[in-house]
This record gives C-alpha cells, structure tokens and sequence, in this order.
C-alpha cells in the first residue's frame, strides 16, 4: 500500500477469536491468533490511516499508533464495533466470532458428576451482517473461512451480510488461515473474483486488501 493512500480515513479493525464463558475457569474458543487482524491494522496505519483494533484476547504486540479496544465475548465485540460504525470510513472484519455461546454462563465451577454432560448453546449475533444493514458511507471488508467450496461459500456470505469486499480464505490448504505467518486467500466484489493471492505473509496480503479496499472508497486518495 502506497503511504498516505489511507490518510484521513478511519478504520477498524477486528482480530482474533472470542472466548465464550462456559464457567468461571471454562471458555470456548478458536484458533485464531489475531496474526491477520494485527497485520491489517499496522499496514491500515502505514498507509496513513486512523486505526482502531477491537481484539480478542491475543499475545501479539500492538502495532505502533493503534489504538487497542480488547475484548472477550463476541456481544462484547459486537457492542465495541457497532459503538464505532458510524465514526468508521472503513470496517475490516478479519476476527473469527464463535457463532455459538453456551446459553448460561454457570456462576461457579460445574462440577463433575454424570458419565456425560451436555451444554445448550445459543446463537451469537452476526456482527458483519449487522454492519451490512446499518452501514451507509462505510466501505466493509469480511472475511470468509471455509474448508470447502470457497466460491460460492464467499460470494453467498457477501451478499448476505452486505460486503463491498470479502477475503475468501481456505483454511484448509497448506499455509493458509489459523495462526501461521502466511495466507492463501481469494478476494471478491459483488462481481465476483477480484483477485486470486498465492501464498505470501500476512503484511503482504494486508497490503494489497487494504490497496484493492481504497481504490473503491469514495472517500480515500487516489493514486
Ligand atoms: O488470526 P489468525 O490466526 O491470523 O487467522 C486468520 C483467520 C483465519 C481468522 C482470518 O483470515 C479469517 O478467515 N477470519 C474470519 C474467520 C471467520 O470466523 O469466518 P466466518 O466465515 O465464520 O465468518 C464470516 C465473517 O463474518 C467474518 O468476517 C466474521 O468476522 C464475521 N462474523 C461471523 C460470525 C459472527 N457471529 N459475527 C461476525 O461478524
């Protein structure tokens, strides 16, 4: 991304995974390591932007001139992302949001009893689709995770939650998706494919995300 492309605009950022309470020392998880989320917000402010990064519990280092919002729980993200819609230029939503919660967070710890133990979960909010009902001016990025059939699982999630752009990303191919330095990742528009990326580190595919993203926004510098 050219420096100064960015400038001017405000964009959030969303990393890693949620941690959803089962009970006070039991949580359900994912294995997102925030890796995407983190390296789009540094290349977000290299190329002169305002970054705001709403992050699941992660142990990587906040880029430098980030502004950091934490958070657990995927109605915790949700709450810090739709705070922030309307400030936004641009929403990049890269974070893995568990798509279930237990149904009650028990007060102490469960203790072991039967041979077998069930636990009820309810649906979370989707967040991005929310952003694609509410937004007006904003640009929004999601992501879309799969193990097959990445095409159509892609386009249909853009159309569904209201995406300018998705990443279609793999995760089961060989260097691709959770926790490693690299991605694989196919990006669409409401067209259909933009552009197929093969395997590179993460910072360069926050590059040319972030590149394909402001040569769309009406509201950012043109190169
Ligand atoms: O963090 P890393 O270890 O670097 O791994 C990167 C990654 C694999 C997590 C990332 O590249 C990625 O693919 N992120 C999206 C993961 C995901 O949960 O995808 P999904 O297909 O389940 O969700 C689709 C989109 O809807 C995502 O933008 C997601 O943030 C959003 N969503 C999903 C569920 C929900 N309740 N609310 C949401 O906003």
């Amino acid at each position: 991304g050219e420096p100064g492309r960015l400038e001017g605009q405000r964009v959030l950022v969303t990393a890693g995974g949620t941690v959803e309470r089962i009970d006070p020392v039991r949580y359900i998880t994912n294995d997102s390591s925030g890796k995407m989320g983190y390296a789009i917000a540094e290349e977000a402010v290299r190329m002169g932007a305002k970054v705001t990064l709403v992050s699941g519990p992660s142990a990587l280092p906040v880029p430098c001139g980030v502004e950091i919002v934490r958070i657990q729980s995927a109605l915790d993200m949700r709450e810090a992302v739709l705070s922030r819609l309307e400030a936004s230029h641009l929403i990049v939503k890269a974070a893995a949001v568990a798509d279930y919660r237990p149904a009650v967070v028990a007060e102490q710890k469960i203790k072991k009893k039967s041979d077998s133990l069930t636990l009820d979960l309810i649906k979370n909010p989707d967040i991005l689709q929310e952003i694609g009902t509410l937004k007006k001016h904003q640009f929004v990025v999601g992501f879309a995770a799969e193990t097959e059939a990445l095409d159509e699982h892609a386009m249909d999630k853009l159309s569904r939650k209201n995406c300018d752009l998705i990443v279609g990303n793999d995760v089961s191919q060989e260097g691709a998706g959770f926790s490693g330095d690299t991605n694989v990742v196919r990006i669409y528009d409401r067209n259909g494919l933009v552009e197929a990326l093969p395997i590179q580190s993460k910072k360069d595919v926050a590059r040319r995300l972030l590149e394909l993203a402001a040569d769309r926004m009406p509201t950012a510098a043109r190169n």
